[in-house]
Protein backbone atom coordinates (compact mmCIF):
# COMPACT_ATOMS: atom_id res chain seq x y z
CA UNK A 1 0.00 0.00 0.00
CA UNK A 2 0.94 3.34 -1.00
CA UNK A 3 0.92 5.59 2.21
CA UNK A 4 -1.68 8.71 1.86
CA UNK A 5 0.06 10.85 3.83
CA UNK A 6 3.89 11.55 4.48
CA UNK A 7 5.99 13.93 6.31
CA UNK A 8 9.29 14.76 5.82
CA UNK A 9 11.99 15.70 8.24
CA UNK A 10 14.24 17.54 6.09
CA UNK A 11 17.59 17.38 7.80
CA UNK A 12 20.73 17.70 6.77
CA UNK A 13 21.97 20.99 4.56
CA UNK A 14 23.98 22.34 7.23
CA UNK A 15 26.61 19.24 7.03
CA UNK A 16 26.32 19.09 3.41
CA UNK A 17 27.70 22.35 2.70
CA UNK A 18 30.16 21.69 5.52
CA UNK A 19 31.09 18.63 3.41
CA UNK A 20 32.06 20.45 0.83
CA UNK A 21 33.77 23.20 2.59
CA UNK A 22 30.75 25.65 1.98
CA UNK A 23 29.12 27.92 4.30
CA UNK A 24 25.76 26.40 5.73
CA UNK A 25 22.99 28.48 3.29
CA UNK A 26 24.49 26.83 0.37
CA UNK A 27 23.17 23.43 1.45
CA UNK A 28 19.72 25.18 1.83
CA UNK A 29 19.96 26.51 -1.46
CA UNK A 30 20.20 22.74 -2.90
CA UNK A 31 18.17 21.78 -0.13
CA UNK A 32 15.23 23.87 -1.24
CA UNK A 33 15.81 22.62 -5.11
CA UNK A 34 15.24 19.27 -4.04
CA UNK A 35 11.46 20.20 -3.09
CA UNK A 36 10.23 19.91 -6.14
CA UNK A 37 11.42 16.88 -7.11
CA UNK A 38 9.89 15.29 -4.06
CA UNK A 39 6.92 16.84 -4.48
CA UNK A 40 6.57 15.61 -8.19
CA UNK A 41 7.18 12.33 -7.54
CA UNK A 42 5.17 12.26 -4.19
CA UNK A 43 1.81 12.91 -6.23
CA UNK A 44 3.00 10.52 -9.24
CA UNK A 45 3.24 7.90 -6.55
CA UNK A 46 -0.32 8.22 -5.74
CA UNK A 47 0.12 9.76 -2.36
CA UNK A 48 -2.40 12.16 -1.38
CA UNK A 49 -0.62 13.95 1.11
CA UNK A 50 2.75 15.41 1.72
CA UNK A 51 3.92 17.59 4.77
CA UNK A 52 7.32 19.21 4.72
CA UNK A 53 9.11 20.06 7.82
CA UNK A 54 10.94 23.30 6.92
CA UNK A 55 11.12 25.42 9.86
CA UNK A 56 10.81 24.47 13.56
CA UNK A 57 9.71 26.73 16.47
CA UNK A 58 13.29 26.14 17.62
CA UNK A 59 15.12 26.84 14.51
CA UNK A 60 14.77 30.61 15.55
CA UNK A 61 17.45 30.43 17.24
CA UNK A 62 20.18 30.31 14.03
CA UNK A 63 22.07 32.66 13.20
CA UNK A 64 20.31 36.10 12.18
CA UNK A 65 22.17 35.90 8.35
CA UNK A 66 20.71 31.68 8.22
CA UNK A 67 17.21 32.92 8.63
CA UNK A 68 17.46 35.54 5.85
CA UNK A 69 18.68 32.86 3.75
CA UNK A 70 15.54 30.64 4.52
CA UNK A 71 12.83 32.70 4.45
CA UNK A 72 14.37 33.81 1.16
CA UNK A 73 14.83 30.43 -0.70
CA UNK A 74 10.64 29.57 0.84
CA UNK A 75 9.64 33.00 -1.59
CA UNK A 76 11.77 31.64 -4.07
CA UNK A 77 10.32 28.78 -4.45
CA UNK A 78 7.04 30.30 -4.10
CA UNK A 79 7.61 32.15 -6.58
CA UNK A 80 8.57 29.65 -9.52
CA UNK A 81 6.41 26.48 -8.50
CA UNK A 82 3.18 28.18 -7.53
CA UNK A 83 2.30 27.56 -11.54
CA UNK A 84 3.28 24.11 -11.67
CA UNK A 85 1.69 23.18 -8.28
CA UNK A 86 -1.39 25.04 -9.95
CA UNK A 87 -1.32 22.76 -12.98
CA UNK A 88 -1.03 19.72 -10.78
CA UNK A 89 -3.93 20.51 -8.76
CA UNK A 90 -2.12 20.58 -5.93
CA UNK A 91 -3.53 22.22 -2.48
CA UNK A 92 -1.42 24.28 -0.57
CA UNK A 93 -1.18 24.52 3.45
CA UNK A 94 1.12 26.11 6.22
CA UNK A 95 0.77 24.79 9.27
CA UNK A 96 3.06 26.85 12.14
CA UNK A 97 3.02 29.97 14.12
CA UNK A 98 2.21 31.85 10.43
CA UNK A 99 2.54 35.28 12.38
CA UNK A 100 6.16 34.73 13.25
CA UNK A 101 7.12 34.27 9.49
CA UNK A 102 8.80 37.41 8.38
CA UNK A 103 6.24 39.70 6.55
CA UNK A 104 7.26 39.53 2.66
CA UNK A 105 7.35 36.10 2.59
CA UNK A 106 4.41 35.52 4.89
CA UNK A 107 2.19 38.02 2.38
CA UNK A 108 3.36 35.57 -0.48
CA UNK A 109 2.57 31.95 0.88
CA UNK A 110 -0.66 33.14 2.14
CA UNK A 111 -1.49 34.51 -1.52
CA UNK A 112 -0.28 31.13 -2.84
CA UNK A 113 -2.75 29.30 -0.82
CA UNK A 114 -5.23 31.62 -1.72
CA UNK A 115 -4.84 30.62 -5.50
CA UNK A 116 -4.41 27.09 -5.31
CA UNK A 117 -6.78 26.48 -2.58
CA UNK A 118 -9.30 25.56 -5.03
CA UNK A 119 -7.52 22.24 -5.88
CA UNK A 120 -8.32 18.85 -3.75
CA UNK A 121 -6.50 15.99 -5.50
CA UNK A 122 -3.25 16.63 -3.52
CA UNK A 123 -2.07 18.15 -0.44
CA UNK A 124 1.07 19.90 -0.03
CA UNK A 125 1.66 21.55 3.52
CA UNK A 126 5.09 23.41 4.88
CA UNK A 127 5.50 23.25 7.91
CA UNK A 128 6.88 26.46 9.11
CA UNK A 129 7.68 27.81 12.48
CA UNK A 130 6.12 24.55 13.80
CA UNK A 131 6.61 22.89 16.55
CA UNK A 132 3.84 20.13 18.16
CA UNK A 133 4.04 21.31 21.61
CA UNK A 134 3.24 24.78 20.46
CA UNK A 135 0.47 23.56 18.52
CA UNK A 136 -1.02 22.13 21.30
CA UNK A 137 -0.73 24.62 23.55
CA UNK A 138 -2.33 27.00 20.91
CA UNK A 139 -5.41 24.17 20.48
CA UNK A 140 -5.53 23.80 24.57
CA UNK A 141 -6.13 27.86 24.41
CA UNK A 142 -8.74 28.00 21.69
CA UNK A 143 -10.70 24.94 23.02
CA UNK A 144 -10.57 26.40 26.83
CA UNK A 145 -11.96 29.64 24.87
CA UNK A 146 -14.76 27.75 23.42
CA UNK A 147 -15.66 26.22 26.28
CA UNK A 148 -16.03 29.59 28.06
CA UNK A 149 -18.11 30.92 25.05
CA UNK A 150 -20.55 27.58 25.65
CA UNK A 151 -19.53 26.25 21.99
CA UNK A 152 -17.85 23.46 23.06
CA UNK A 153 -18.95 21.65 26.35
CA UNK A 154 -15.94 19.77 28.05
CA UNK A 155 -17.16 16.17 28.40
CA UNK A 156 -17.43 16.11 24.27
CA UNK A 157 -13.89 16.67 23.76
CA UNK A 158 -12.52 13.77 21.44
CA UNK A 159 -10.14 12.63 19.86
CA UNK A 160 -11.61 13.83 16.91
CA UNK A 161 -12.51 16.80 18.57
CA UNK A 162 -8.87 17.78 19.46
CA UNK A 163 -7.59 16.72 15.51
CA UNK A 164 -10.04 19.74 14.73
CA UNK A 165 -8.64 22.18 16.93
CA UNK A 166 -4.99 21.52 15.32
CA UNK A 167 -3.22 23.28 13.04
CA UNK A 168 -3.46 19.81 10.77
CA UNK A 169 -7.20 20.30 11.35
CA UNK A 170 -6.62 21.50 7.36
CA UNK A 171 -6.06 18.56 6.07
CA UNK A 172 -9.19 16.72 7.40
CA UNK A 173 -9.33 13.07 7.29
CA UNK A 174 -5.89 12.79 5.81
CA UNK A 175 -4.00 14.27 8.91
CA UNK A 176 -3.25 11.11 10.42
CA UNK A 177 0.49 10.46 9.12
CA UNK A 178 1.12 7.08 7.55
CA UNK A 179 4.93 7.76 7.31
CA UNK A 180 7.89 10.27 8.39
CA UNK A 181 10.86 10.05 6.66
CA UNK A 182 13.89 11.80 8.55
CA UNK A 183 16.96 12.06 6.48
CA UNK A 184 20.18 12.26 7.61
CA UNK A 185 20.53 9.82 10.05
CA UNK A 186 19.75 11.61 13.41
CA UNK A 187 16.91 9.37 15.11
CA UNK A 188 14.26 11.85 16.13
CA UNK A 189 11.45 14.02 16.04
CA UNK A 190 12.48 17.60 16.50
CA UNK A 191 8.96 18.46 17.75
CA UNK A 192 7.23 17.42 14.71
CA UNK A 193 3.45 16.22 14.44
CA UNK A 194 3.81 14.43 17.80
CA UNK A 195 -0.18 13.80 17.83
CA UNK A 196 -0.36 13.34 14.79
CA UNK A 197 2.34 10.57 13.54
CA UNK A 198 1.40 8.07 16.46
CA UNK A 199 0.74 4.97 14.50
CA UNK A 200 3.00 6.35 11.62
CA UNK A 201 6.01 3.93 10.22
CA UNK A 202 9.11 5.79 10.14
CA UNK A 203 12.01 5.64 7.93
CA UNK A 204 15.75 7.34 8.83
CA UNK A 205 18.02 7.61 5.70
CA UNK A 206 21.39 8.37 5.97
CA UNK A 207 21.45 10.71 3.26
CA UNK A 208 21.84 14.26 3.62
CA UNK A 209 18.29 16.50 2.39
CA UNK A 210 20.27 17.74 -1.07
CA UNK A 211 21.25 14.23 -2.07
CA UNK A 212 17.91 12.91 -1.19
CA UNK A 213 16.75 11.95 -4.48
CA UNK A 214 13.51 10.45 -5.71
CA UNK A 215 15.09 6.93 -6.36
CA UNK A 216 16.01 7.27 -2.83
CA UNK A 217 12.20 8.04 -1.95
CA UNK A 218 11.57 5.16 -3.96
CA UNK A 219 13.26 3.29 -1.54
CA UNK A 220 11.86 4.80 1.62
CA UNK A 221 8.57 4.13 0.04
CA UNK A 222 9.40 0.41 -0.79
CA UNK A 223 10.49 -0.38 3.03
CA UNK A 224 7.43 1.13 3.88
CA UNK A 225 5.87 -1.31 2.11
CA UNK A 226 7.33 -4.12 4.04
CA UNK A 227 5.93 -3.02 7.39
CA UNK A 228 2.98 -4.56 8.83
CA UNK A 229 1.02 -2.11 10.41
CA UNK A 230 -0.80 -3.84 13.53
CA UNK A 231 -2.17 -0.77 14.90
CA UNK A 232 -2.63 -2.54 18.54
CA UNK A 233 -4.29 -5.57 16.76
CA UNK A 234 -3.07 -8.90 15.56
CA UNK A 235 -1.70 -10.00 12.61
CA UNK A 236 -4.01 -12.29 10.16
C1 LIG B 1 17.63 21.19 7.86
O1 LIG B 1 19.01 21.18 7.73
C2 LIG B 1 17.02 22.49 7.42
C3 LIG B 1 16.55 23.35 8.51
C4 LIG B 1 16.52 23.06 9.78
C5 LIG B 1 16.07 24.66 8.13
P1 LIG B 1 19.97 21.68 8.90
O2 LIG B 1 20.21 23.13 8.69
O3 LIG B 1 19.42 21.30 10.21
O4 LIG B 1 21.27 20.86 8.57
P2 LIG B 1 22.24 20.15 9.62
O5 LIG B 1 21.38 19.27 10.48
O6 LIG B 1 22.90 21.23 10.40
O7 LIG B 1 23.18 19.37 8.77
C1 LIG C 1 14.46 19.70 12.48
O1 LIG C 1 15.81 19.72 12.17
C2 LIG C 1 13.73 20.76 11.77
C3 LIG C 1 13.79 20.75 10.31
C4 LIG C 1 14.35 19.86 9.54
C5 LIG C 1 13.14 21.85 9.71
P1 LIG C 1 16.91 20.37 13.17
O2 LIG C 1 18.21 20.15 12.52
O3 LIG C 1 16.52 21.74 13.51
O4 LIG C 1 16.71 19.47 14.46
P2 LIG C 1 17.72 19.09 15.64
O5 LIG C 1 18.14 20.37 16.27
O6 LIG C 1 18.87 18.37 15.02
O7 LIG C 1 16.91 18.21 16.52
MG1 LIG D 1 19.62 19.63 11.34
Amino acid sequence: MIPQHVAIIMDGNGRWAKMRGRPRFFGHIRGSAQVREIVREAKRQGIKALTLYAFSTENWKRPEDELTVIWKLLRKYIRREVKELDQNKVKLHVIGEIGRIPEGARAELLQAVEKLSVHEEFHLTFALSYGSRTEWVSAAKQMAEDCKLGKLQPQDISESVIDQYLWTSCLGRLSDVDLVIRTSGELRMSNFLLWQACYAEFDFPQTLWPDYTVEEFRKSLERYQTRERRLGGLTK
